[in-house]
Parts: C-alpha cells; sequence; structure tokens
C-alpha cells in the first residue's frame, strides 16, 4: 500500500512515526504548508501531485476543518483512491456526499479514528451491528471536554487553566470552541447514529449544550450533592423514532462515567442482545488517534469499507423530559418550571429536553446540565 498524507499536525506525525516501522505500507507524499524535510517520503504543497500519482493507492486525511479538506478528499475519491480520516467535522457535515460517492466510485472509506480516539468504536459498531439492532450509542466523547471537567473536579483547576493544559497536551481542535461549545461531541454522536442505525441524521435536528459557562461554583454544588458533571451525548432508536443530544449531564458517584478520568473517553451502546457495552480508552493526543488511523489502512488492506449501508434521513425529536440544573438566568418560563434552588442556581421539574434546548437559544450566560436519572 502506498500512500499520501495530507496534515503533518498532531494526527498526521504520529501516523508517519507509527508507519515507518511497518513495511509493508509507505508513504510516499505529505501535503503540509510548512517546507520539512523527511526521510522517505516527498513534501509537496500541491493536491495535483496527488491525484496525478497512480502509485498512490490511498490517502490519508489528517488535515481537519471542512475545507480544503473536503475538496481534496472528493477529489482523491473521484480519481479511485482509497480514504482514511480522522475527520469527525468533515464525515458528519458531508456524510450525504462522501458515503454515496465512496460506493459510486468503488472506493474503501474508513475513519474510526473520528470518534473515541484510539478506541475501536465505529469498528465494533460495525461488527455489532450485523448481529443485532441496535437501540442506544454515546457517553463521554471529548476528550478536551473531559479534561477540564476532570481537572476543575478532581484537581481543583480553574477553567481557563484546564483549558490550556488540554491545548498544550494536543487534545483541543484548533479552535477549541468546537470542544468546549460541544460541536465535536456533536459530530461524533451524529456519525456515531448514522452507523448505529443505518440512517443519515439530520444534524439539525440534534440540540448541544456545551461547557464553556461552568464554573467553581457549579462544580462545588455538584460535588456536594454527590454528582460529578460530564459532557454527554446520547442517541436512540426505539420503535422508528430517533433521539439524539449532547449536553453537560449531572453523572451519580458510582456511575462508570463519573469516574472517567483525564482525556479518557467512555463510550457505550446498548444492543437488543448484548445489552450495555462499554469502551473505555484514550480519546484524543496523537498516537491513540494515529493508531486507530493505522489500524483503518490495515482493514483496508483487508478491503474493509466503510461501517454500514448508507441510510434515510431522519430527523431526532427529543421529547423525553429531565430535570436540569440552571445557573444564570431568571424569566417566566424558568420560573414555571422550578421546582427547588441550589444556592442561587434552579432546579427544574422535568422538561422535554428539545424545550429546554430551545429556551436556552435565547439565554446569554446561562449554564445548564441535565439531570441523568440513569445512563444507557
Ligand atoms: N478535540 C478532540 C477531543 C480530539 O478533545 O476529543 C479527538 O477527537
Amino acid at each position: 500500500m502506498n500512500i499520501a498524507l495530507l496534515g503533518f499536525g498532531v494526527v498526521g506525525r504520529g501516523v508517519y512515526d507509527i508507519l515507518a516501522n511497518m513495511d509493508h505500507i509507505q508513504v510516499k507524499k505529505v501535503i503540509c504548508l510548512e517546507d520539512i524535510a523527511l526521510p522517505d517520503a516527498q513534501v509537496c504543497h500541491d493536491i495535483r501531485d496527488i491525484l496525478d500519482d497512480p502509485a498512490i493507492d490511498t490517502v490519508v486525511e489528517a488535515m481537519g476543518g471542512l475545507h480544503p479538506a473536503y475538496e481534496f478528499v472528493r477529489a482523491c475519491m473521484e480519481a479511485g483512491k482509497n480514504v482514511v480520516t480522522s475527520n469527525k467535522a468533515l464525515v458528519c457535515t458531508f456524510y450525504d456526499q462522501l458515503i454515496p460517492l465512496a460506493s459510486e466510485k468503488g472506493i474503501l472509506f474508513r475513519c474510526t479514528a473520528a470518534v473515541g480516539g484510539g478506541i475501536g468504536w465505529l469498528s465494533e459498531l460495525e461488527r455489532s451491528r450485523r448481529g443485532q439492532r441496535l437501540t442506544q450509542v454515546g457517553g463521554i466523547m471529548n476528550g478536551t471536554c473531559n479534561y477540564i471537567l476532570y481537572a476543575m473536579t478532581q484537581l481543583g483547576l480553574g477553567y481557563e487553566e484546564a483549558l490550556k493544559q488540554a491545548q498544550s497536551l494536543g487534545y483541543a481542535e484548533a479552535k477549541p470552541a468546537t470542544d468546549v461549545e460541544g460541536i465535536d461531541t456533536w459530530h461524533k454522536v451524529i456519525l456515531s447514529s448514522n452507523i448505529a442505525f443505518g440512517v443519515s441524521m439530520d444534524p439539525a435536528s440534534v440540540p448541544v449544550a456545551g461547557i464553556s459557562r461552568i464554573c467553581a461554583g457549579d462544580v462545588a454544588a455538584f460535588t456536594a450533592r454527590g454528582y460529578t458533571c460530564k459532557l454527554i451525548s446520547t442517541a436512540a432508536c426505539r420503535d422508528g423514532a430517533y433521539t439524539a443530544y449532547v449536553q453537560p449531564t449531572l453523572v451519580p458517584a458510582g456511575q462508570p462515567e463519573a469516574a472517567v478520568p483525564s482525556n479518557y473517553n467512555l463510550v457505550s451502546f446498548q444492543g437488543e442482545y448484548s445489552g450495555r457495552m462499554s469502551f473505555f480508552g484514550q480519546g484524543a493526543g496523537r498516537y491513540p488517534t494515529a493508531y486507530n488511523v493505522v489500524q483503518d489502512l490495515l482493514d483496508l488492506t483487508a478491503g474493509k469499507g466503510f461501517y454500514s449501508p448508507y441510510g434515510p434521513k431522519v430527523e431526532a425529536v427529543n421529547q423525553n423530559k429531565m430535570r436540569y440544573y440552571v445557573r444564570g438566568a431568571r424569566d417566566g418560563w424558568l420560573q414555571s418550571h422550578a421546582a427547588e434552588n441550589w444556592g442561587d442556581a434552579v432546579v427544574t421539574e422535568p422538561v422535554a429536553v428539545d424545550e429546554m434546548h430551545r429556551w436556552l437559544k435565547d439565554q446569554d450566560g446561562a449554564f445548564i446540565a441535565a439531570i441523568a436519572e440513569d445512563l444507557l
């Protein structure tokens, strides 16, 4: 297998290092912005150098972002090259374009590192869905947010200091707002749902709230009541109806999610025969992520392409009700749903998830966290 690497940042460099020890997968060319010297690969700056090279059969996209990643990946597929990517924003946003195109062109496309970093999550969804119906997926899918929440709760760090550490450790996206506003998790749960349920979920129907407004006082209130705050994704398919959302969630001590440290992820599915299956590992960082890119390359050599057939468009409708912790807002709607006070924050009666997220859109500065009665 002769590959071209698009991008030579945290992940691209990691893939290059791991492949240096594998004789049967050669990195022939690397596209990157800088003029670097690599002993065994040609560094180039123009995608046409890859497209016009018939010796390159497979492309690894590790640039991140949507553009020009989408145009480059699409052109490589059109040119008949297999693609492996770790870019969840790309695959989630252009799912309806890329997955049908892979079938049409007869090329192999995989993206296991896009969800869960080094965890074999999408590859296990692929295996699991062959023998049973999957009814729920979700969990902790962002290493940066978990690192921040863990550092605030267990180490007493402030929000900004914890974010800076996550950035310097290579966990955060180029724009960390993508992590802390929950967008990265949103991409990941939509992609997981598409594969688990065999659908193409409308991203606009999946509400998301992040952790950027959490403060030390919130964390102290949660700890005093036996809860740990985690950014949790949930998606379910029951009787042909779909739910999906991402939100800070108060997890009771004793639940496995409450104990997840540092940059680790804990993702789970619920299957009709298997019951709950959970997967724990480093969800971000150079070598865990690069490891899963290399796993995909090895799967390609065995002829394995995408994880599930491309499915119909569906929308999530989240009428299920949860109690919410809300700080930083007071209005008539909130007062009419208030059940108790935790300091200067309100805890609501059970409210439909979609209704809470619609209300939150108009609230500058409010922080919400759902109170989990049970996860998966
Ligand atoms: N920024 C992502 C995270 C990287 O923190 O989880 C891995 O997808």
